[in-house]
């Protein structure tokens, strides 16, 4: 393997700079070249490659966002659109990439290689913390933490007034953004997809709370809860409980800004070195992620079609910690 490409895709997820980092690092250690592609698929398709060497990532680790920038590309769902990625990649000597992203990144990922061939080796990049084939996702303990500190805000206000909040965190289809908000934030309902929490239920137990003279109460909805959106729910639950002194706060994408948690740090360093490595030794079509403190390669048709089961004694320990 003599140059390789690094890009970033879907959302933005802090620690994906410390990923880049570790990528170009890995290279040059090696003595492969490397190139950053801008703005995902879109970039490739367009040709906009940057050559960068060790000073290119200097002063990038504890920074947010990604200086590669993103992108979601329809065109690279096109086979069209791959053709012209293919070129691109043939006219700079590509042999091999590194893609940091979600899903969304490793379906167009194996899409390529199926087409054309090019070997990619997946770094896990979303703050959702979803995917199948590692603990963690790089961007995700930062998240939580956003999400945590102004949770932290809103319990202030919540406790003064005698309110009950309705916060909605990211997430897209997944609860694990949710779940430590809560438990983390001493909530004492938490709402996600993976379980069937009716409103009902959450009006029954707000009205034995309220009974049990708890004064303010904090519930937490992930973005992708079946029951609806956090100001659905709260609007049903004010009609049941007109009592209630109700509001919702949505935290929204600052969940997916700032400097990434020391965490962070560490994991996207490892998955960075990994990928490359991984390359070197021939893999392809996998994600490089950490499970149980070791490192593993898994399959992107894994990634994409497993789920990643949320322990169900999460919703046990708000249940018992709200009483
Ligand atoms: O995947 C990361 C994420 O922030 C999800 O939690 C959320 O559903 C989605 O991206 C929001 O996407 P956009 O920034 O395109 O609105």
């Amino acid at each position: 393997m003599k140059r390789i490409a690094v890009f970033t895709s879907g959302g933005d997820a802090p620690g994906m700079n410390a990923c880049i980092r570790a990528v170009v690092r890995t290279a040059v250690y090696h003595g492969i070249e490397v190139y950053g592609i801008m703005r995902g698929y879109s970039g490739m398709i367009k040709g906009e490659f940057v050559k960068l060497d060790s000073a290119s990532v200097s002063n990038t680790i504890q920074k947010g966002g990604t200086i590669l920038k993103s992108a979601r590309s329809q065109k690279f769902m096109t086979k069209e659109g791959r053709q012209q990625a293919f070129d691109q990649l043939v006219n700079h000597g590509i042999d091999g990439l590194v893609a940091i992203g979600g899903n969304g990144t490793f379906t167009g990922a194996t899409l390529f290689e199926q087409e054309f061939g090019i070997p990619t080796v997946g770094a896990p990049g979303t703050i959702d913390n979803d995917l199948y084939g590692t603990d963690y996702t790089i961007g995700y303990d930062t998240a939580v933490n956003t999400a945590l500190e102004a949770i932290d805000k809103i319990r202030d206000t919540a406790d003064s007034h005698d309110r009950c909040f309705f916060v909605e965190v990211m997430g897209r289809d997944s609860g694990y953004i949710a779940i430590p908000c809560a438990i983390g934030g001493g909530a004492e309902i938490v709402m996600i997809p993976e379980t069937q929490m009716s409103t009902d239920a959450v009006i029954d137990s707000l009205k034995s709370s309220w009974q049990r003279s708890k004064t303010s109460f904090l519930v937490v909805v992930a973005e992708g809860e079946e029951e609806g959106n956090a100001h659905q729910v709260a609007q049903r639950v004010k009609a049941a409980i007109p009592e209630l002194d109700t509001r919702v706060t949505i935290i929204g994408h600052i969940q997916r800004g700032g400097a990434p948690s020391a965490a962070d740090r560490m994991l996207a360093s490892q998955i960075g070195i990994a990928a490359v490595e991984g390359l070197m030794n021939g893999m392809r079509n996998v994600m490089a992620g950490i499970v149980d403190r070791k490192l593993v390669y898994t399959p992107f048709s894994d990634t994409i079609h497993k789920k990643k089961l949320i322990n169900q004694s999460f919703m046990r320990m708000v249940e018992i910690l709200s009483v």
